[in-house]
């Protein structure tokens, strides 16, 4: 084959596989078929936020949880039935994830309003979009058109979703199976600027620990005792200072010795690790860092999307259609 074949046909599988990734999702995917979708699921999202404004962080956790295992097919949604094994009950997830009824309320809404059309998977994108900023993020603009996973898979929500144990090395080896660098790693860390951590999470930390404000961690002890398993699903703020806003304060935070889990302290050792100088940068420069986890957050939100005839629009997100 000549050089000038090879590069024509280089270019048309290029093509193929950027259309097959891409040109089935649209900003507009929802425009004529459900026009007001977006708008359901924004006012939903903003009263759920209201109410309790956690709900906002647990709203964000699902979707990331959802699109780092199997992508963001909604597989994080389905029940565990006597024939069906969910996600639901994964180390990460078993008794942590929450937000499931705001989904489904949402998702009822879409159902008398246009039946069969909104996916769950495209619920929980925006939903997570709406939630960073009803609680004062940047908004960004999304691909719509995912579709519904049959599947689920507790294995990998066991392996692929990172652990607040791991070192700096190991988080970087997490998200760079799914695609992601350090530097995009550090800054989809910052959504951890809201909500909250059980303290079977950071005992260790708080107490074993000696990059840590010695005040920070004697606050953090009071609800969370050294060898009390009746205190393991106390929770604290992991920003202690702006635990309902979505801000730079989780990398000033750092900065100070004020990370909660082991994981989130590793990008910012004492100046001199691989990540310390974008902890600094973020700590300063607050729209930088808004500016840059929009668009991480699109990124994952691409993460293997079923489309077209594949997958199903699940009339409840909590089962496979029948
Ligand atoms: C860097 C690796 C990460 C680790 C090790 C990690 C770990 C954790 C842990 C241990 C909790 C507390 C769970 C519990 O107490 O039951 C948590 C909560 C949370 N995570 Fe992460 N996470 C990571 C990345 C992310 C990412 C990328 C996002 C979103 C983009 C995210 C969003 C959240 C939110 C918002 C909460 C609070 C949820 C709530 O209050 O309901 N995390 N995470
Ligand atoms: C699609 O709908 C949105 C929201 O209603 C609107 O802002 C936008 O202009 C519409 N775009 C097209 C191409 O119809
Ligand atoms: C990570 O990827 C982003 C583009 O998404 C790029 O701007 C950045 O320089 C990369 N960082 C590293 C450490 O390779
Ligand atoms: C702290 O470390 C010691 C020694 O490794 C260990 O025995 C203990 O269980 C740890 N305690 C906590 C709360 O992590
Ligand atoms: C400890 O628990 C009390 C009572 O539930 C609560 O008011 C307080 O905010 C908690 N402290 C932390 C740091 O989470
Ligand atoms: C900073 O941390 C690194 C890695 O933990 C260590 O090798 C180095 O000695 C520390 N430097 C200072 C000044 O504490």
């Amino acid at each position: 084959m000549s050089r000038g074949s090879l590069s024509c046909l280089i270019f048309l599988i290029t093509i193929c596989l950027v259309g097959k990734t891409s040109a089935v999702l649209s900003t507009i995917f929802y425009n004529e078929t459900c026009p007001k979708a977006l708008r359901t699921i924004r006012s939903a999202v903003e009263a759920a936020v209201s109410k309790e404004p956690r709900m906002g962080a647990s709203l964000l956790r699902l979707h990331f949880h959802d699109c780092f295992v199997q992508g963001c097919d909604a597989s994080v949604l389905l029940d565990d039935t006597d024939s069906f094994t969910g996600e639901k009950n994964s180390f990460p997830n078993a008794n942590s994830l929450r937000g499931f009824e705001v989904i489904d309320d949402i998702k009822k809404q879409l159902e008398s309003m246009c039946p069969g059309v909104v996916s769950c998977a495209d619920i929980l994108t925006v939903a997570a979009r709406d939630s960073v900023f009803a609680l004062g993020g940047q908004r960004w603009d999304l691909q719509l058109g995912r579709r519904d996973s049959t599947t689920a898979s507790l294995d990998a929500s066991n392996s692929d979703l990172p652990a607040p144990f791991l070192d700096l090395s190991g988080l970087i080896s997490a998200y760079g199976k799914k695609g992601f660098n350090a530097t995009e790693m550090v800054t989809l860390s910052g959504a951890h600027t809201i909500g909250l951590s059980r303290c079977i999470f950071y005992r260790d930390r708080i107490y074993n620990e000696t990059n840590i404000d010695p005040s920070f961690a004697a606050s953090m002890q009071v609800n969370c005792s050294f060898d009390g398993g009746d205190t393991d699903n106390n929770a604290s703020p992991f920003d202690s200072t702006t635990q309902f806003k979505f801000d730079n304060a989780f990398y000033q935070n750092l900065l100070n010795q004020k990370g909660l889990v082991h994981s989130d302290q590793q990008l910012y050792v004492n100046g001199s690790g691989t990540t310390d100088s974008q902890v600094t940068s973020y700590s300063k420069n607050a729209g930088r860092f808004l500016e840059d986890f929009a668009n991480a957050m699109v990124k994952m939100s691409l993460l293997s999307p079923l489309t077209g005839s594949d997958g199903q629009i699940r009339k409840n997100c909590r089962v496979v259609n029948s």
